[in-house]
């Protein structure tokens, strides 16, 4: 009985004192997380008592280890059947995390000095849950005269997200700050976005949900191009990726400067003169199919002809 005033105390007194450590942790709805008591005593759990409490709203008892008592029904009842206080270090893990259990947890452990449990240490760990969302999906609801409109939706994400649509033509972000968020059954959240656009023949839009707690970007992409517009060629010309770029430049050197060296060369009538100078012209020509190793050998054709 008086241990268990002095325990009662010490709980109280604690509630005065700053943490001794804390941590936050983020669990996925549904599956199980561990929460840690990093308590760097030596854990003979017959020397110790540990207790896992949830604090606000109201406190409750999660899970406690006590020697020689093996009796839960102190837990509250959110927390039964859910719970397994890991007797190695002292953490607890729970079980089927639902957006409930988003709380502050402390654990406190109390050292057997012999005569009486005396206060140890005390942890303090913040759960955040969370759930990915959904891969969203566009699909074009109507479209009236010069109007269209579309659809977003996403579902059973949490915590609520940002969702933005991109304008993909020009970049742009579309002006939309509303999306109603659906809470469902189990917790989670549903989103449905409307957008509406003036109509257009060519369009691209991509809609993307972010989760910042799970740092999770999702994204759909709606796209339409009216190809009766004969665009197609000029728009691949025009869409090179980057990374081709260099050996279009060195095709372009090839093919500008070939001529100019072929029309020396013809004019000097095969290179008279210097036979070094004849091989780098044959060279050339024989290089004229390799675009990358081309455009070294102007360079070093270019110095031999100065020399
Ligand atoms: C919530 O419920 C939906 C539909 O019942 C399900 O698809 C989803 O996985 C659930 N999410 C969680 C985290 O339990
Ligand atoms: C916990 O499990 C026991 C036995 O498996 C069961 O009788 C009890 O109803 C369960 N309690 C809760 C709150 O689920
Ligand atoms: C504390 O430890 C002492 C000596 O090891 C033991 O006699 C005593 O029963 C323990 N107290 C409790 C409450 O377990
Ligand atoms: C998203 O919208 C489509 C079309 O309107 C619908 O079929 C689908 O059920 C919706 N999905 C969700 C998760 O609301
Ligand atoms: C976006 O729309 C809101 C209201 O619909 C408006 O107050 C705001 O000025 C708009 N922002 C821009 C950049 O157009
Ligand atoms: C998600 O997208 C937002 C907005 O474009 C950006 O600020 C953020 O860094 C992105 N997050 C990740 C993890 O890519
Ligand atoms: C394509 O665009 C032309 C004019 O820009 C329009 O007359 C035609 O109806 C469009 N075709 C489609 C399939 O949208
Ligand atoms: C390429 O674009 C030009 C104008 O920029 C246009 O006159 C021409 O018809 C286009 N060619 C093709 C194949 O689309």
């Amino acid at each position: 009985m008086a241990s268990r005033r002095s325990f009662g105390l010490v709980v109280l007194f604690l509630w005065l004192q700053s943490a001794a450590s804390e941590s936050e942790v983020i669990g996925m709805l549904g599956s199980s997380v561990e929460l840690r008591c990093p308590y760097d005593g030596e854990k003979s759990l017959d020397k110790h008592r540990v207790q896992w409490q949830a604090t606000e709203p109201v406190p409750c008892l999660v899970d406690a280890y006590f020697p020689n008592k093996h009796d839960k029904k102190n837990c509250c009842k959110e927390f039964r059947n859910r719970t397994q206080f890991i007797k190695e270090d002292f953490s607890l893990k729970l079980f089927h995390v639902t957006v409930k259990d988003e709380r502050t947890y402390e654990c406190v452990v109390q050292r057997n000095t012999s005569i009486e449990f005396n206060f140890a240490h005390k942890a303090t760990v913040t759960l955040k849950v969370a759930a990915y969302y959904s891969k969203p999906s566009i699909t074009r609801i109507g479209q009236t005269g010069d109007e269209m409109t579309f659809n977003c939706n996403s579902s059973h994400g949490y915590p609520e997200q940002k969702l933005h649509w991109t304008n993909q033509m020009d970049n742009s972000l579309f002006n939309v700050t509303e999306w109603p968020a659906t809470l469902e059954p189990n917790g989670t959240f549903s989103v449905s976005s409307t957008l509406r656009i003036k109509s257009a023949s060519n369009i691209k839009l991509e809609c993307t949900i972010e989760n910042e707690r799970l740092g999770q970007n999702t994204t759909a992409v709606f796209e339409e191009t009216n190809s009766s517009v004969s665009s197609e060629n000029n728009k691949s010309a025009n869409s090179v990726s980057r990374h081709n770029r260099p050996a279009v430049m060195s095709i372009l050197v090839v093919i500008l400067i070939l001529p100019v060296i072929m029309y020396i060369c013809w004019g000097e009538k095969s290179c008279p003169g210097r036979t070094y100078t004849a091989g780098v012209c044959v060279e050339k020509a024989e290089h004229a199919n390799a675009p990358v190793e081309t455009e070294h050998s102007l360079i070093s054709g270019t110095v031999g002809e100065h020399q």
